[in-house]
């Protein structure tokens, strides 16, 4: 049979860089393109307990139907903590539970973006929500990315050459993928930007609470009199990706219509998970939890840095990095990207070509993306040996 594809997918390539993924899929190649949680970093043990707790005293309630906005005292509690942390949530939000924060990026192109409309991206950005975006037939427009986040000249143009601009997507903290983080001026000027030509913001955090060092900078939604930022935060990075639960904070009316598109995509998010996020956070000691976290990946990324001047240098350059998960690599122009990656995946190591996250990928790059969090400390050491090698023979 012939079949036919909507319009909105027929289009949807698989991304050039899944080539070179292919090869990662193979135990003796060092991936060091995921994004994942370290292992050591799941509360396994607790999970169990809040898990097996539940079950044997109160079933039901983890494994019957649910609400589509999501397990109440969940919402409740991510409602107080945010707003007395963080102040963010306002009279006129609500919070939705999510399937991920992915699900988010998916629920605000379903409910905000028409065939052709405009999205606003950080270039590079997160390759997810680009797909996800592309996958509505948005048009992505990429604004810079500088040591301080978003180049803001380049943003007001963006808003000046699109009318049709729907929202800014943005990740304010250690940045996937260049792990940048937006200065507080940035965040204000972003802000009345997007106040002034009337378009959204869609705040993205899912590693705000990873910073390694410098100080807590405020997100762009603790701005927010107007209502004219989503926020977005998820348990991937600080819980576990597996349970999928993440959450947007949004405007009542914007909010409204993604409860409603939810309910088309998946009803509500899986249960069990919401309840076990919300024993996590309330009683157990989730600051605790996140300590040992930034602790363990201090730790990882200062090793993985120091591997870099040590094994890298001078071929491979790197912006260092507060937070987040990431490290951003530069290769001299003299050095063709593409092919480096390819040639070091023959050479048994991983990474993600630059070119990836851009809004067109077919754009010039010489960066590649590594991520520490995942690769045990032999399996980073081996890996940044090779890249350091293989870049700094192509300099003689
Ligand atoms: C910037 C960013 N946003 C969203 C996501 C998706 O996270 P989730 O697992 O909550 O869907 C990721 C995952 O890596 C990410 O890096």
């Amino acid at each position: 049979m012939e079949y036919t594809f909507s319009d909105r997918v027929s289009n949807l390539k698989p991304s050039a860089i899944r080539e070179i993924f292919k090869y990662a899929a193979d135990p003796e190649v060092v991936s060091l393109s995921a994004g994942n949680p370290s292992p050591d970093a799941f509360p396994a043990k607790e999970i169990a307990e809040i898990s097996a707790k539940v079950l044997a005293e109160n079933p039901i309630s983890v494994l019957q139907y649910s609400v589509s906005e999501g397990y109440t005292p969940l919402r409740r509690h991510l409602t107080e903590y945010m707003k007395k942390e963080h102040n963010i949530g306002r009279e006129g939000d609500d919070i939705l539970i999510t399937t991920g924060a992915q699900q988010v990026m998916d629920l605000c192109s379903k409910a905000l973006v028409n065939e052709g409309d405009v999205v606003i991206c950080e270039a590079p950005s997160f390759i997810g929500s680009l797909n996800t975006f592309r996958s509505y037939n948005a048009k992505l427009v990429g604004v810079p990315v500088e040591p301080d986040g978003m180049s803001i000249t380049a943003l007001e143009q963006a808003l000046k050459d699109n009318k049709n601009a729907k929202f800014i997507y943005t990740i304010p903290n250690f940045q996937n993928p260049s792990g940048v983080t937006m200065s507080l001026e940035k965040r204000k000027a972003v802000y009345e930007l997007a106040k002034k030509y009337g378009v959204l913001i869609l705040e993205d955090n899912p590693y705000g609470d990873l910073r390694y060092s410098g100080e807590f900078i405020p997100n762009i939604k603790s701005f927010d009199e107007d209502e004219i930022v989503i926020y977005c935060g998820s348990f991937s990075k600080v819980i576990s990706p597996g349970m999928r639960v993440a959450y947007c904070i949004a405007p009542k009316q914007i909010f409204q219509k993604l409860v409603v598109c939810k309910q088309g995509s998946d009803v509500h998010t899986n249960i069990w998970s919401q309840y076990v996020c919300d024993e996590f956070i309330t009683k157990y000691d989730f600051n605790a939890h996140l300590e040992k976290l930034r602790k363990l990946y201090t730790k990882k990324a200062q090793f993985c840095m120091d591997l870099l001047d040590k094994y890298a240098s001078p071929a491979i350059t790197y912006h260092k990095i507060d937070g987040g998960l990431f490290i951003w690599c530069d290769l001299p122009e003299s050095i063709d990207m593409p092919s480096f990656c390819k040639e070091a995946v023959l050479k048994k190591v991983c990474v993600v070509p630059g070119n990836a996250f851009l809004t067109d990928e077919n754009e010039k790059c010489n960066s590649f993306r590594i991520n520490f969090s995942t690769p045990t400390d032999e399996q980073l050491e081996k890996g940044i040996k090779i890249l350091g090698e293989l870049a700094n023979s192509k300099l003689k």
